[in-house]
């Protein structure tokens, strides 16, 4: 299972609320854990391997965790910026602006709901996540300072998707 890579359309795809976590949904999830060992993220969004379902994988705590329909149901005050690379963009990073905490629900893989408190580098993962699935990629952060530096990826106001 291939990362896609921007300008691959996908990325910039809303994707779809699961109503089902049916057996082939099942698979992808499992190929999505591997490609995301593989590649040596700390997460990945369905719709990088071309499904537009709202799933993501993460790894937080040390371990391997799945989110279905993933939701911020309260979130920390404090905010910081961290640089962030994404497997969408090999070579690249920005520095993003995320809370620094979060209360997220989700379904977990046989359906059931789900609340938990993520902190550190897993809220930061989270948020960049749920931005894949509402098609939002690190490089919508980049000021125009990065824009210039990574003018490899951005030669445009507005890439091809209207997005600035
Ligand atoms: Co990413």
């Amino acid at each position: 299972m291939k990362v896609r890579r921007y300008p691959d359309p996908v990325l910039r795809i809303r994707s779809e609320e699961v109503v089902q976590t049916d057996k082939p949904l099942k698979n992808i999830i499992k190929q999505m854990v591997s490609a995301m060992k593989t590649e040596e993220g700390v997460g990945l969004a369905a719709n990088q391997v071309g499904i537009t379902k709202r799933v993501i994988v993460l790894e937080s705590a040390e371990k391997t965790v799945v989110m279905i329909n993933p939701e911020i149901i309260g979130k920390s005050k404090e905010t910081d910026f961290q640089f962030e690379g994404c497997l969408s963009f090999p070579n690249l990073s920005v520095s993003v602006e995320r809370f620094k905490e979060l209360d997220v629900e989700y379904r977990d893989i046989s359906g059931r709901s789900e609340k938990t408190h993520l902190e550190g580098i897993s809220a930061r993962a989270f948020q960049h996540e749920l931005d894949h699935l509402n098609g939002i990629l690190i490089i919508d952060y980049a000021t125009a300072e990065d824009r210039f530096n990574y003018n490899i990826y951005i030669t445009k106001e507005k890439d091809e998707y209207g997005r600035s």
